[in-house]
């Protein structure tokens, strides 16, 4: 049995036929119409009639970057999309004429590395996918926890630092303006703004254009060894580790597994936030430290997960 995943991001719209073990047998891609969100879904249909020319599929499952419903059908609101109290799996089914299932981005990719990934052997695990925002899926006793209204799992917006920085969902000091590829680039631009030494060799990079720094670009200095940028990693990283461990005294994970594009840093990101995560976590002396893996599915996790769910 067949169905279609989709995952829906920022820049990029990625489709993908899978089969009941995960595999994925065909894929296409889209690139994400601004914030239109009637264009958005008109090219998701295209890429599921693409898709579905060559394949039989049951189903349809789309992975959103919000706050989706506990029927998994509306997108009720998205910090950083303009998606409020949204029928998408209504709007994509008109089109294809497909059942459509709606998923939490986070979620579908958390779901993907725990049947497939990097937590095939936890029945407790977090996923953190550290993208252009935070995302977080939490998978209890081997399932998906949603909510009572399908708002669980928003690690993106549990409290880093009370009156923080103003947040894309209209509250301050949440965890992704601290630790997320739009934290990561801020801070860089800041700090490249003010002289900062440091920041020179990423200034130099982009010709002295600050506008022009990336998440990507911050990552593959950091991997050449540039200090500024693995300094900025690592703030990040920390930021990550402190956030997973307040997080863990509620949750108590097995493992947590972190994907979403920052992740391409490695033990970059992951070092500092392993070291923060034991530093932060309660009675750690007395516990098992859930280790800090990255997510082995990369960017295919949200087009599984969602086909999957849709099943
Ligand atoms: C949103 C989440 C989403 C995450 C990653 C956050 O800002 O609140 O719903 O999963 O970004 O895209
Ligand atoms: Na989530
Ligand atoms: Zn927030």
């Amino acid at each position: 049995m067949l169905s279609i995943g989709v995952d829906i991001g920022g820049t990029k719209i990625a489709a993908g036929v899978v089969d009941e073990s995960g595999e994925i047998v065909a894929t296409t891609t889209r690139s994400t119409p601004a914030t239109d969100t009637a264009l958005i879904e008109a090219a998701v249909a295209d890429a599921v009639a693409e898709l579905r020319a060559d394949h039989e599929v049951v189903g349809v499952g789309v992975g959103a970057a919000g706050f989706v419903g506990a029927d998994r059908r509306t997108v009720n609101f998205a910090a950083n999309l303009a998606w409020r109290q949204h029928p998408l799996a209504e709007e994509i089914e008109r089109l294809t004429g497909l059942p459509v299932v709606v998923e939490n981005d986070a979620n579908a990719a958390g779901w993907a590395e725990y049947r497939f990934g990097a937590a095939t052997e936890a029945a407790n695990m977090l996923m953190i996918t550290v993208g252009t925002g935070l995302g977080g899926a939490i998978v209890l006793d081997g399932r998906l926890v949603r909510g009572s209204g399908g708002f669980a799992g928003e690690i993106a917006h549990v409290t880093a630092v009370p009156d923080g920085q103003w947040c894309g969902c209209g509250r301050r000091g949440c965890l992704e303006q601290y630790t997320a590829g739009t934290a990561l680039v801020r801070t860089a631009k800041r700090r490249a703004g003010t002289g900062d030494p440091l920041m020179s060799p990423l200034l130099e990079a982009v010709g002295g254009d600050r506008r022009q720094i990336d998440g990507p670009l911050i990552t593959r200095l950091a991997q050449q060894g540039d200090p500024g940028s693995v300094e900025l990693i690592a703030e990040i990283g920390t930021w990550l580790g402190a956030g997973a461990a307040s997080v863990s005294s509620l949750l108590d994970p097995e493992v947590i597994v972190v994907g979403g594009g920052v992740a391409a840093a490695g033990d970059l990101l992951l070092e500092p936030a392993r070291e923060a995560y034991s530093a932060n976590l309660t009675a750690r002396t007395h516990r098992t430290i859930a280790p800090f893996v990255l997510a082995e599915m990369g960017n295919r996790a949200g087009i599984v997960g969602a086909a999957d769910l849709a099943r």
